[in-house]
């Protein structure tokens, strides 16, 4: 399956599929990226077979490869610069390709250091998560986090071209494929009901890699990114609906320290739950959207706060939703949905009244 995404700045080809690796030389050829040189950026714990499958594609002369282990530690100015002295170490020009072949860590920074390199080198994405595949590789955001926070340091960068093959999410743990679904839901919740309605008959198929439900997901999860994006590249208005539930969602992240015990995804599905729990305590949700949406949380699992928090935490999600880039003043910003598909920006509510939220839900 394929999409083309039109921004700007460059029109790129996403690929969905299987086996999509063993002709990744034909494919860069095919989309008319002539370079001399290739950069192989990876993931360490993409498998190695994935890694020497790609690697045998190419003419040996003409790549370098670089193993990293990423993660949000990783994720910083350090590792971009060890990527940029290889790629100026061996002469490469605007031309030549930098591939990313690992998860949104990866694609982030890789994104980063090609936009930066002599202003901006070819950049293919070889998204390894599920959550990659369906989420971070298509838009244009890259970037590092630093001192003062998660993605702090980055650019809008387009790829060149992102070739997402199916076979990498085989060795994915479980807890990554539903990061990787809690995008997906999100995507159906702020942009297309028919598609939520196959997530809620089809998530547990998704979920265990049934290959032809995985791929529908993937490719109708791109399609609606895609649209987003191209709409509103730099997020300065419509591209916001993409942050739905993610106000809250990092709030939990930060207030629990980011550690093992909630990851991204979770925060994520825990975050909608709390965005459609507002909108329908404000009346804002209709009901028979709010009671479809909130069953199918139920069956993933993920409704109950009180697994995760105590309500000695509830000023310190304060305290982080605050710091969210989306707030204009004092006033904390939410994305709200009026239905499913019908979401509504620049919904700005006081401190007091979503902490008087979250002690009916945190007690
Ligand atoms: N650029 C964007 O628009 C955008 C959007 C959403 C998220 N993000 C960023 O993406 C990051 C999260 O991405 P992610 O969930 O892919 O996390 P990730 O890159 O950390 O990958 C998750 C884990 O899976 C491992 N992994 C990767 N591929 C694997 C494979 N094929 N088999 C087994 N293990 C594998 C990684 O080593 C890591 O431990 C965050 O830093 C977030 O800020 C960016």
């Amino acid at each position: 399956m394929n999409l083309k995404v039109k921004t700007n700045i460059n029109n790129y080809s996403v690929l969905i599929g299987k086996n999509l690796c063993s002709k990744i030389n034909k494919i860069i050829l095919k989309e008319r990226i002539h370079s001399q040189k290739f950069l192989i950026v990876y993931d360490s714990k993409v498998p190695a077979k994935m890694i020497k499958s790609i690697l045998s594609k190419f003419d040996k002369k003409k790549i370098e490869k670089k193993k990293i282990v990423f993660n949000e530690k990783s994720k910083n100015l350090k590792t971009v610069n060890s990527i940029l002295k290889i790629l100026e170490k061996q002469n490469f020009s605007r031309n030549d390709c930098l591939i990313s072949v690992g998860g949104g860590i990866c694609g982030d920074v890789c994104g980063f250091a090609s936009s930066i390199f002599k202003r901006g080198l070819n950049f293919v994405n070889l998204p390894t998560t599920l959550l990659s595949q369906v989420d971070s590789a298509i838009g244009g955001k890259t970037g590092v986090n630093s001192l003062s926070g998660k993605n702090m340091i980055g650019s809008f960068y387009q790829p060149s071209l992102v070739i997402s093959d199916i076979n990498f999410l085989k060795s994915l743990p479980k807890k990554e494929m539903l990061c990787g679904y809690a995008e997906i839901l999100k995507h159906s919740l702020i942009k297309n009901k028919i598609f939520f309605k196959f997530l809620k008959k089809n998530f547990s198929k998704i979920l265990s890699h049934n290959d032809k439900f995985l791929e529908r997901a993937i490719y109708k999860s791109c399609l609606i990114k895609k649209e987003v994006v191209e709409k509103d590249e730099k997020e300065k208005n419509i591209r916001k609906v993409l942050n739905l539930g993610h106000t809250f969602a990092h709030a939990y992240e930060a207030t629990i320290g980011y550690n093992k015990g909630l990851n991204h995804g979770e925060a994520v599905l825990l975050g909608m739950m709390s965005a459609v729990e507002f909108g329908r305590q404000k009346n804002i949700l209709k009901k028979s959207d709010y009671k479809q949406i909130i069953d199918h949380l139920k069956k993933l699992n993920y409704c109950n706060l009180n697994k995760y928090f105590k309500s000695k935490d509830i000023s310190k999600i304060i305290f982080y939703m605050k710091q969210d880039k989306k707030n204009k003043d004092s006033k904390i910003n939410l994305i709200l949905l009026k239905g499913i598909a019908k979401p509504i920006l620049n919904k700005s509510f006081r401190e007091n009244n979503i902490k008087s939220f979250l002690k009916n839900l945190i007690y």
